[in-house]
């Protein structure tokens, strides 16, 4: 028997999931909630909905759906409600997915509050959290981990994990989706509550959304981070996006758990970007390196001391260039099947799936957090992974403002089971 899940936030970003969690082979029952009640009636007119979805299951607020037996939430609401909204939920007996990242607001040390509360509800309550972080399923990440569980990369060395979205992006421009996301009764609200950080002087920037760029390096390593210094780049325009933040641009270093160093970019101020991509990493490892679609491997099996061994590594070298096609991992055929018919965006030439969506992570979050939930298991970006990602952002927030100063970045281990 398959799950019943209920859909809050159906704006801009959550109308992109919608027919996928719908048509998801292992969900019987799916409802909608948003606010802006007029944004619910999209799905809910759809022809293909009809088998799973009764008009009687549209909520216009979250604690009206939380009163329902639905097993699981998914919140893709604005990102300052995610960490409240996940705990209310988990507080309410059903599992939850939260749109990236746990929570965005301009005072770090209440971020770190809400991961230990999301930590601790989803510990206590035995329920699941989930971030929809879509960097973890691109496919450089899906390949990556494959390699790491294959001992590939050797030990870690370096890496690096980058975000470049100038606010003038030409495809995502940030000026118009701020504008989009004050526009409902929820953003009204924030421009309201946002006064009393504004009152305490508390800035955010761009380390305060950095679940692209770390999530990468960290997930493949399987470490976390303990030591930061970061430094901070100040708009020098009096661009009034600027106003509300720190820095426009942040770069961070940080100590891990396994003795390498990650170099981490959340850049919203620059024209282009380095390498290949605007959101990607690459790590060195001392068999192994990934970079921009490339994986090269020596298989140094041999012990050091072993010198013709090692003087015969040169035949054993690999030297790989890859699509995203190669490097990704296989959907299960029902629900590539079910996600194709419910998803004509997502279909090629010949009308099989092909992912789409940011690097064409959209259906693999999708699967992976009804998968957990059908099979009674952690999803992979659990609370404890979660908070490794936000962390290392939000204590490298706090060394830019202090100018660079070493700091500890705390940790909430691995999850159980
Ligand atoms: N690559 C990525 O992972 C990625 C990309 C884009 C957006 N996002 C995330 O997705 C989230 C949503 O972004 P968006 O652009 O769709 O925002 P949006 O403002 O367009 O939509 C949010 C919706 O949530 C609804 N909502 C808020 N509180 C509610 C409540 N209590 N009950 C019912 N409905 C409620 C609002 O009415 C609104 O329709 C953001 O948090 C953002 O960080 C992630």
């Amino acid at each position: 028997m398959g799950i019943s899940l209920g859909l809050v936030g159906l704006g801009m970003f959550g109308g992109a999931f919608a027919d996928m969690f719908m048509s998801h082979p292992n969900v019987d029952r799916i409802a909608l909630c948003d606010r802006e009640v007029d944004r619910m009636d999209v799905f809910a007119n759809k022809d293909i909905w009809q088998n799973k979805f009764n008009r009687k299951d549209m909520y216009e607020s979250l604690d009206d759906i939380l009163q329902t037996d639905l097993d699981a939430i998914v919140l893709i609401t604005q990102p300052w409600l995610h960490a409240e909204q996940a705990v209310k939920t988990m507080e309410a007996g059903k599992h939850v997915y939260s749109a990236v990242p746990i929570v965005s607001i301009p005072d770090g040390d209440e971020i770190l509050d809400w991961c230990d509360k999301v930590v601790e509800t989803s510990r206590r309550t035995g329920l699941r959290y989930m971030l929809g972080e879509t960097s973890y399923y691109r496919a450089n990440a899906m390949f990556c981990r494959r390699k790491a569980a294959d001992g590939l990369f050797g030990n870690f060395v370096y890496a690096e994990g980058e975000y470049f979205h100038d606010v003038d992006h030409p495809y995502c421009n940030l000026r118009g989706v701020a504008e989009s996301r004050m526009a409902s009764k929820a953003g009204q609200e924030w421009l309201e509550y946002k006064k009393k950080y504004d009152q305490r002087g508390i800035l955010t920037g761009p380390m305060h959304y950095p679940t692209h760029s770390t999530c990468g390096p960290v997930s493949v390593m399987n470490a976390h981070a303990k030591k930061v210094t970061c430094y901070g780049y100040k708009n020098q325009t009096n661009d009034p996006f600027s106003s509300d933040v720190s820095f426009s641009n942040e770069t961070a270093l940080f100590e891990m758990s396994n003795g390498a160093t990650i170099r981490i970019l959340e850049f919203r101020e620059c024209g282009g970007h380095i390498g290949n991509e605007e959101e990607t990493f690459r790590i060195v490892g001392t068999k192994g390196t990934y970079t921009d679609n490339k994986w090269m491997c020596n298989f140094r099996d041999a012990a050091p001391e072993d010198v013709a061994a090692r003087k015969a590594l040169a035949q054993r070298y690999e030297n790989q260039s890859l699509t995203d096609e190669d490097m990704r991992d296989p959907l299960p055929e029902e629900v590539a099947k079910a996600f194709g018919e419910a998803c004509a965006h997502q279909r090629d030439a010949e009308g099989d799936f092909t992912p789409t969506g940011h690097g064409g992570s959209h259906p693999y979050l999708v699967h992976e957090f009804v998968d957990a939930i059908v099979n009674n298991r952690q999803p992979a970006i659990n609370a404890w992974e979660a908070c490794r990602y936000m962390a290392m952002g939000v204590m490298a927030h706090k060394s830019a403002l202090k100018d660079g100063e070493r700091l500890d970045v705390p940790d909430w281990g691995d999850a159980p089971e």
